[in-house]
């Protein structure tokens, strides 16, 4: 069987030998039925429990969308207050019945207290989803902060809460997920790390956020080579700068920033959050199967000049 024919619907097999006129009206014909799109099977998230850190909104906030868009119906947002990751949820599956064949009990999403840079807490946190579906496929450590200081002003215990919830809370996330998945067989973890891993913002002061990013995406490595033989794979997604709530929070008192941002990225503007919806699909599914310890960078080509 050709790609071709496999790629269309069923149905449609007999495309291989028939004439070309004949071929385009009876796709025509078929199309007008039902237009699915066609996409390649192993971007789908179709029976896989997924799970987002720090996904009461921003970033994480989307990456559940783009599951739930790719087939996912059990997922678990995590955030820091229970009540805003519950209306999460509900946002989230209302959202997906709009113009939609889904109807909301075809979804599963739940929303959970966690605060990443308490170990008992993810544990806990895990449990609960442990219990809710049984399993879990593909984890995001999407939770972060970041403030701008300059290194002589930064008080101590920011930082070490800066690196509490960036670098121990992904590693907590990381090593929950993967004391789960390993004895089902595997899945795929994505740490969030950023564009300031590999560059120095400027002109924004944020030393300990960079580095903090820089530990992240080792630490993806270094468990990716950990656990590579047991069927998790752990890889970076690297946003550039993207417009959420916590880039707008500085963009709030610094109006010529973002022109500065913007004049510094190849492409000449900030990125939305969707524009990272294919790249954590490809992390989270079986499209990046053979992939880990590896970082995907989603800047706009600021990294590169
Ligand atoms: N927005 C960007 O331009 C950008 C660029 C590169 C990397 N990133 C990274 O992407 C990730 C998400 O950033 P965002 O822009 O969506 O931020 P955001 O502030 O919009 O959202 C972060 C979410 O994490 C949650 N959170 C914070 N501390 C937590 C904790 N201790 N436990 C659990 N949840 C917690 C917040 O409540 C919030 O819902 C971060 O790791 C950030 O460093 C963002």
């Amino acid at each position: 069987m050709s790609f071709f024919t496999r790629a269309l619907p069923i149905g449609s097999r007999s495309l291989s030998i028939a004439r070309p006129s004949l071929i385009q009206a009876r796709f025509e014909s078929t199309a007008a039925v039902k237009r699915q799109p066609r996409v390649l099977p192993s971007f789908s998230l179709d029976g896989k429990v997924c799970l987002v850190t720090g996904a009461a909104r921003g970033l994480g906030n989307e990456f559940c969308r783009a599951f739930i868009q790719s087939g996912c119906s059990s997922l678990a947002i995590l955030d820091l207050k229970e009540s805003e990751a519950q209306v999460a949820a509900a946002e989230l599956v209302a959202a997906a019945c709009v113009n939609s064949d889904l109807k909301p009990e075809d979804l599963n999403v739940i929303g959970l207290g966690c605060d990443v840079s308490s170990e008992l807490s993810v544990q806990k946190a895990f449990e609960s989803v442990m219990d809710n579906f049984g399993r879990i496929d593909s984890v995001v450590a999407s939770a972060g902060i970041v403030e701008n200081y300059s290194a002589f002003d930064y008080p101590f215990d920011r930082i070490k809460r800066l690196y509490d919830i960036n670098v121990h809370g992904a590693f907590f996330t990381a090593r929950e997920a993967a004391r789960n998945m390993i004895p089902q067989g595997g899945g795929s973890i994505t740490l969030v790390s950023s564009m300031s891993a590999s560059v120095v913002n400027i002109p924004q002061p944020q030393t300990p956020y960079n580095a903090s990013k820089a530990a992240v995406r080792h630490m993806a490595s270094s468990l990716g080579v950990e656990w590579a033989k047991k069927g998790v794979r752990v890889n970076t997604l690297s946003p550039g700068y993207m417009l959420t709530k916590l880039t707008k929070t500085i963009l709030a008192h610094d109006q010529d920033l973002k022109k500065t941002w913007e004049s510094l990225t190849p492409m000449g503007k900030m990125g939305e959050p969707e524009d990272l919806a294919g790249a954590i699909v490809f992390l989270a599914s079986d499209a990046s199967r053979f992939m880990t310890g590896a970082e995907i960078r989603v800047d706009g080509g600021y990294c590169v000049i």
